[in-house]
């Protein structure tokens, strides 16, 4: 018994020493706090998000306007209105939100599919509160429109489906400031380059700003991804081709403002 005894006792020294050891090296090594945790998210109601990749099917069928394809119309305006430094770039992920590719939106921003209330993308982007909307200001909001769009691919499953925008030959035989060239920015590039502190110093929610650019050679040097110039938008794509047609064939026109 005494044996016995003795020898829990041993055990009992022995544990204490052990911990006294480690907490004793605890202290000697220096504890790396990672700068911006990534904050863990729930993804508990979503539905099973293991398979979800960015791998999509090329689909060789034309566009259906009533359809709402993630790589050509939600991706774009999510690169350009959330996914810019600091807010939800894969660098940054501020609240753990990535908002760069299909699977980083579907995995961090809690979509789900057909669930308008559900989702949180959807939540941040027509919250009324405005310490709690996104993108919170000075950041342009998203117009109308854009905030329909997302809820309409919510509603249609929040797919990740393509399309051939070039199956029509690209017609811009009446290509326009206000009618083409602006639409494609105001989706693709505005909500880097507005509001206070738009990058680079560009401006393209305005004429002014367009035209400068497009006289500059910059902007067609930016869309085409020529050498010299910074590739725009900086990722999540490029435009389409018949896109970076229109805006081309503008430029060439002199960039009116018409
Ligand atoms: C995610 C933010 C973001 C988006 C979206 C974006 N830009 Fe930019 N853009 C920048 C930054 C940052 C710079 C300056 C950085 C640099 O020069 O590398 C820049 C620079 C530029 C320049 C100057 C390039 C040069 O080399 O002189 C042009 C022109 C431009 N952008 C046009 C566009 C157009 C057109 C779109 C949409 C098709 C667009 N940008 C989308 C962030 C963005």
């Amino acid at each position: 018994m005494k044996i016995v005894k003795h020898f829990t006792n041993v055990l009992f020294l022995a544990f204490v020493a052990g911990l006294l050891w480690l907490s004793s090296c605890k202290h000697d090594i220096p504890i790396v706090i990672p700068i911006d945790p990534v904050i863990p998210i729930d993804t508990t109601d979503i539905t099973d998000t293991t398979d979800i990749t960015d791998t999509v099917e090329i689909n060789p069928d034309p566009c259906d306007p009533d359809s709402v394809y993630f790589e050509t119309d939600i991706l774009p305006m999510l690169i350009s209105n959330c996914a810019m430094s600091g807010c939800h770039d894969d660098a940054s992920h501020e609240d753990g939100v990535i908002l760069t590719s299909y699977s980083k939106v579907m995995n961090t921003a809690d979509v789900e599919p057909f669930d308008l209330n559900d989702s949180k993308l959807y939540e941040a982007i027509t919250e009324t509160d405005s310490d709690d909307k996104m993108p919170p200001p000075p950041n342009t909001p998203l117009s109308s429109d854009q905030v329909a769009l997302i809820a309409k691919w919510i509603m249609q499953g929040a797919l990740n489906i393509t399309c051939n925008a070039n199956f029509d030959s690209c017609d811009v035989s009446n290509v326009t400031y206000s009618g083409t060239v602006a639409p494609i920015l105001q989706n693709f590039c505005v909500g880097c380059h507005s509001g206070s502190a738009p990058s680079g110093g560009i401006l393209l929610n305005q004429y002014n700003g367009v035209a400068a650019v497009a006289l500059s050679g910059q902007l067609v040097g930016s869309i085409t991804g020529a050498s010299g110039f910074a590739k725009m938008p900086p990722a999540g794509g490029s435009l389409s081709s018949c896109n970076i047609e229109k805006i081309t064939k503008w430029v060439t026109d002199g960039a009116p403002n018409n």
